[in-house]
């Protein structure tokens, strides 16, 4: 597998690969599932001949599926799906441990972002593996690349399948594409558990600020917002909880949060984590209510959940750096408010995402949901198409074993029961 090889790449430093290498070791003991998906790719070679583009957080847990396809016979090439989530010692180690063309690194600024998207573009990959859709979006365009080329993709994450669907219903979507969020063990458990523990971790590493006692305010009550507010309150916060969706809301309500509108909670909120999905979550008219020292924070894949422009405009330009990943701004009335990681995901940025144990899962459907794609492209139509339900189901089986776990199986007489309709009481 390790090779002196070096491909083409951009990254920050390739003197940094041997940490690299170790971490990326690390997460793989945490990634069961995805290792046993690696030995049979091994032998049976499923993507023999693919080449891949990977738009995604280059973190451990990515390069242990980057290595996985590689596995299993693809070509790989690699960049960023965020400005700030590289970890520049992966970069640095799949290029000069695993000879895959790497494009990322952390702190890159915009230009240089989408010049990396359009590098892996252009090595004219047959297959596209994106995380918020950024690098189908550039394809798609004709940025880059060579589209008729592309048998398929695989998207990881809710915004980005947001986005394809989009593309799908305005008939430009032009080859078919797995939505791995939408797998049951992708949403429920990366999602959930994976947000909930890396955005308090992001928070915490950039700040070292006691969550007990705070009030954090969390934007969204969807898969990640239920996960944050559960991790938050584990932690001894009072957790107030905002949503437009009505069903979600009283949820929220039936979990235990306070639950109000932004403008209410702007004024008692001390830490604010958006995960959302949306644009202008936290607006001017709510920083202008906040308190001094509040804490500013998203966790959503883009970073328009906080309006940046009006904080700065706010604070007249008067900001400072005052910590790793905390900027200050002063308002012109003097109060200060706290911005995390540029508005960028904080659990990337500042923390290391995911723990690997939960992208163990995530990557288990990427890696198979390629598998698939590949095998039934000459079927496939140019849509958004689910994990097959029975993949997800052996996820979780092979996720529970490796867990050490055993679950109950229907005996014969509950099948049958279970399937019947003339037994009542
Ligand atoms: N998204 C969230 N956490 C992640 C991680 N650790 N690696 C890749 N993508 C992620």
């Amino acid at each position: 597998m390790a090779t002196t090889a070096i491909a083409r790449h951009d990254v920050r430093d390739l003197g940094l690969a041997g940490r690299g290498r170790l971490r990326i070791e690390w997460a793989e003991s945490e990634m069961p599932v995805l290792r046993q998906i690696r030995e049979r790719f091994a032998t049976e070679k499923p993507l023999k001949g693919v080449r891949i583009a990977a738009c995604l957080h280059v973190t451990t847990e990515t390069a242990n599926l980057m290595i996985t396809l590689a596995a299993g016979g693809a070509e790989v090439w690699v960049c960023a799906s965020n400005p700030l989530s590289t970890q520049d010692d992966v970069a640095a180690a799949l290029v000069a441990q695993h000879a895959m063309g790497v494009y990322s690194i952390k702190g890159e600024d915009e230009g240089t972002y989408y010049r990396h998207i359009r590098a892996v573009l252009d090595a004219r990959p047959t297959f596209t593996m994106d995380d918020g859709a950024d690098l189908v979006s550039v394809l798609h365009k004709g940025e880059a690349g060579d589209i008729s080329r592309v048998i398929g993709g695989t998207e990881e994450t809710t915004t980005g399948v947001v986005r394809l669907r989009s593309m799908e219903k305005h008939k430009v979507l032009k080859y078919p594409i797995v939505a791995v969020n939408e797998a049951m063990t992708k949403h429920f458990f990366d999602n959930r558990y994976g947000t909930g523990q890396s955005a308090l971790d992001g928070v915490i590493r950039a700040t070292n600020v006691l969550i007990a006692g705070r009030t954090v305010v969390v934007g969204g009550y969807g898969w990640c917002g239920r996960g944050v507010a559960a991790r938050a309150r584990g932690h001894g916060a009072q957790v107030i909880i905002t949503e437009i969706d009505p069903m979600r809301a009283l949820e929220a309500v039936m979990d235990g949060f306070r639950v109000m509108p932004m403008a209410k909670a702007a004024r008692e909120g001390d830490i604010f984590i958006s995960v959302t999905g949306g644009y202008n979550v936290i607006d001017r008219r709510h920083i202008e209510k906040m308190k001094d020292g509040a804490i500013l924070s998203n966790a959503g894949h883009f970073n328009d959940e906080i309006n940046i422009p009006a904080l700065v405009e706010l604070s007249g330009g008067k900001r400072r750096k005052v910590r790793d990943f905390v900027e200050e701004f002063t308002l012109v009335d003097g109060r200060r408010i706290n911005l995390l990681a540029d508005g960028r995901l904080v659990n990337l940025a500042a923390a290391e995402g995911h723990p690997a144990s939960v992208m163990d899962m995530s990557f288990a459907n990427q890696a198979l949901a390629a598998e698939w794609v590949l095998k039934n492209a000459a079927k496939l139509k140019p849509k958004v198409y689910n994990v097959p339900e029975d993949m997800d189901r052996e996820i979780a089986r092979l996720k529970l074993k490796a867990m050490g776990v055993e679950v109950d199986r229907l005996s014969r007489e509950q099948r049958v029961y279970a399937s019947s309709w003339q037994s009542g009481t």
